[in-house]
């Protein structure tokens, strides 16, 4: 089975985990180096694969580890920064620009389908809004005119395919929904096909860049290339686009229903996080997905409240049979609402980024393959400006901000604390994690599932911000930039690169005592 980077198990992770086929060299030159196996990583490396480059793509776990085995997989054109907020901060012609890109991202997950006839259970839908008080109501309008001036098609309705109550709604045609997993899966044996190699579980840690070439440092081997993509939702180095991406997380379930009447599109509420529901069929069983309770990740001391608050409101509505999958994953939010996808800021021209996809990372990554391609080969995309990483402004100061944080403590290095003590001090029930202060140190510590505990140092690795325990996933979740560690301190996701600093803990024989 698939691995990801939580406890909870999502509707996507039943599958072998994927068998490359070919070997990577370190002494010869890829035209592009791409970090990242997820949905984002692998349409690139395809496009650029079928562009005549030939692509090396590194995972640090397994494919579909991060977000893409952890997705909702709604493929949208109408997204979740309304076309109100759009047009307000680019003006309507980007907001044009925006459904026109989104659109040709729709195509192209199509035209893939279709000519590599993948079975990935994709059907097209319409997508639903609707508001359920006046302030909701007043908000639907404003989206409704936004989204027509920027020419998407949609349409005022009177009945909504869900049992919620509702004042006004709207539908837009042309949205989509598919598994995700099988779909990346059966492009990334069409970029090996086409001769491009993909390494699992070598996680990259730093890259050096000359004139004409980039030496790409992982764990246990290097490469060499002339361009290096980064497509790990936030780049691993230490940049602006760590001030202006926020790490939020989201939470899924995917039910069966006692009636069998699963609902046709992808609905969606106007609450502040949204709700969100749209039926799948995996491998022939149907399921109701429902979503929503997100929140900035660290942010929520009670994780397991987010599952059982979007529980009780699906039991609102639905007739639940049973909740058979329930998982929560990640995403980035950028400052301006759309995403940062070109050239990386502070880096060579040869290094590119695609990042900030809020909720929409199945239609986005697609974007991305096509602005990424068209940047890596033509040097240029009509999308290019719109989307450019470089739209940030510099910050007074940064460089000094990067020199003081980059120093990671080395508090625990020769230093050990007793089991015993701290186990008592910290008073932790099985699953419970919690940043104490112990023998004036302090301590992240959690205690698994058959009573063992794990300390580490709470100063993540990328700026050192106190991690925070993640109690539902069973993770130390950064609330900074968004890394994530295993309890005993691994990094799951980036940007961090090196595991949290292990803190020994001994047991006292009764003589020590
Ligand atoms: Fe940046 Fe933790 S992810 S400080």
């Amino acid at each position: 089975m698939i691995t990801r980077d939580g406890a909870y198990v999502s509707l996507w992770q039943d599958m072998p985990v994927y068998e490359t086929q070919r070997k990577a060299s370190s002494t010869l030159i890829y035209d592009a180096v791409i970090v990242g196996g997820g949905i984002t990583g692998i349409s690139t490396g395809l496009l650029l694969q079928k562009s005549g480059l030939n692509c090396l793509l590194l995972e640090a776990h397994n494919i579909g580890f991060g977000t893409t085995g952890g997705t909702t997989a709604h493929i949208n054109t109408l997204l979740d920064t309304p076309y109100t907020t759009i047009s307000k901060n680019f003006g309507e012609d980007n907001a044009r620009l925006v459904v026109q890109a989104t659109r040709e991202a729709v195509n192209l997950i199509k035209r893939n389908i279709q000519d590599y006839r993948i079975d990935c259970e994709f059907e097209e839908a319409s997508a639903f809004l609707f508001s359920q008080d006046d302030k909701q109501s007043k908000e639907l309008d404003d989206i409704a005119e936004a989204s027509e001036k920027a020419s998407l098609k949609l349409e005022p309705i009177f009945s909504i395919p869900v049992p919620i109550p509702f004042e006004k709604a709207i539908r837009v045609e042309e949205q989509a929904k598919f598994h995700p997993m099988k779909y990346v899966y059966a492009l990334a044996k069409q970029f090996e096909a086409l001769g491009g190699t993909i390494v699992q579980y070598c996680r990259v840690t730093h890259a050096n860049e000359d004139d004409d070439m980039i030496q790409i440092e992982a764990e246990s081997a290097s490469f060499k290339a002339l361009k290096l993509i980064y497509a790990t939702h936030i780049p691993p180095t230490i940049n602006l686009l760590h001030l202006r991406c926020s790490p939020w997380r989201s939470y899924a379930m995917a039910i069966k229903l006692k009636s069998g009447n699963y609902p046709d599109g992808l609905i969606y509420d106007l609450y502040d996080p949204y709700h969100y529901y749209r039926t799948q069929v995996v491998d022939g069983e149907k399921y109701l997905i429902a979503g929503g309770e997100d929140h900035k990740t660290g942010h929520e001391p009670n994780t397991e409240k987010c599952f059982r608050q979007l529980e009780s409101h699906v039991r609102r509505y639905f007739d639940v049979s049973e909740i058979s999958y329930q998982w929560s994953s990640q995403y980035f939010e950028s400052t301006d609402g759309l995403p940062y996808i070109g050239h990386l800021p502070g880096h060579s021209h040869n290094v590119y980024v695609a990042t900030g996809f809020g909720g929409n990372g199945m239609t986005y990554s697609s974007v991305a393959a096509i602005v990424l391609n068209e940047l890596v080969t033509k040097n240029e995309s009509i999308y290019g400006d719109l989307f450019s990483p470089t739209r940030i402004k510099p910050i007074a100061g940064f460089a000094d901000f990067i020199e003081h944080n980059t120093d990671v403590a080395k508090q625990f290095i020769g230093k050990w604390f007793t089991t015993g003590e701290l186990e008592s001090m910290a008073d932790l029930a099985q699953g419970e994690g919690k940043v104490v202060k112990f023998n004036g140190e302090v301590i992240a510590v959690s205690k698994d599932s058959d009573g063992s505990l794990h300390a580490v140092s709470p100063a993540c690795t990328h700026m050192k911000c106190s991690v925070a325990w993640n109690l539902a996933e069973q993770t130390w979740d950064c609330p900074c930039h968004g890394a994530r560690y295993s309890p005993d301190g691994k990094v799951f996701t980036g940007p961090a690169t090196r595991d949290l600093e292990p803190v020994e803990l001994r047991t006292l024989s009764e003589k020590e005592k």
